[in-house]
């Protein structure tokens, strides 16, 4: 089997209703990064950020996948699938994706503050200032902020390496190392695009599709069809 490998952002839940960050209506027009999604703004006002995260996780308990995560659950069955995700929903896996590299970690995990490690399955449920890890260490969201390495990053860009085609699907690439990963493909890889936005990247085997995620994967499909 051919070894498929998406590379997804913010802009392929927005069609499930998760606001996308740097679009108009975005997160970052309502909250500061530095202050919700950065090391130091856990340290000036943790109950701010616990509270941020505990009311995104209440909001993705009531949101289902949209027909671009299931068409790219469905890529498996003729494809070896990577998804490599920016985002913390749990909408791939629900999806039935069963191959997910979570860059920016995941929301519906937890992890003390001292251990990086080990994480927590919480679900939806929310964390709250006082609450600790069985190591005594204050719960944080299991989720990498602005400052923080993406210890999955090597793992991500040996994926890509190795891909046959590549997906780019609701992300800006505006945010590295994610970004930086559109560089590990090898000659030959064909690349798509799918965001309303036009890009221009300068890219060998690029095409971009520019619709929104669910009819852009209906054409993608019919791509990977004919071909
Ligand atoms: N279908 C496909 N793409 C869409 C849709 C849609 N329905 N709606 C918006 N988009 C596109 C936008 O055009 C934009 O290119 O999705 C992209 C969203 O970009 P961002 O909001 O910057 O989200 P993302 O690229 O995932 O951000 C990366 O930044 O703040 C950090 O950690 C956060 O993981 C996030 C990272």
């Amino acid at each position: 089997m051919k070894n498929l490998v998406v590379l997804s952002g913010a802009g392929i839940s927005a069609e499930s209703g998760i606001k996308t960050f740097r679009d108009s209506n975005g997160l970052w027009e309502e909250y500061r990064v530095e202050d919700v999604a950065s090391i130091e703004g856990w340290y000036k006002n943790k109950e701010l950020v616990i509270e941020f995260y505990n009311k995104r996780r209440r909001e993705l308990e009531k949101t289902s996948p949209n027909e671009a995560h299931k068409s790219i659950a469905a890529l498996e069955k003729d494809y070896h699938v990577t998804v490599i995700t920016q985002n913390i929903d749990d909408l791939h896996e629900r999806a039935g994706s069963t191959e997910i590299i979570h860059l920016h970690g995941e929301l519906t995990k937890a992890r003390s503050v001292k251990n990086d490690e080990k994480t927590y399955d919480i679900g939806y449920n929310d964390i709250h200032p006082g609450d600790t890890a069985p190591d005594g260490d204050q719960l944080r969201p299991h989720v990498v902020w602005f400052g923080e390495s993406v210890p999955e990053l090597q793992r991500a860009a040996q994926a890509v390496g190795k891909a046959d085609i590549f997906l780019i699907i609701g992300t800006s690439l505006n945010v590295y190392p994610a970004a930086g990963l559109i560089h590990y493909t090898r000659p030959g890889c064909r690349i798509y695009l799918i965001d309303p936005q036009p890009f221009r990247l300068n890219l060998e085997n690029f095409t971009q599709i520019q619709e929104k995620a669910t009819v852009g994967m209906k054409k993608l499909m019919e791509y990977l069809t004919e071909s």
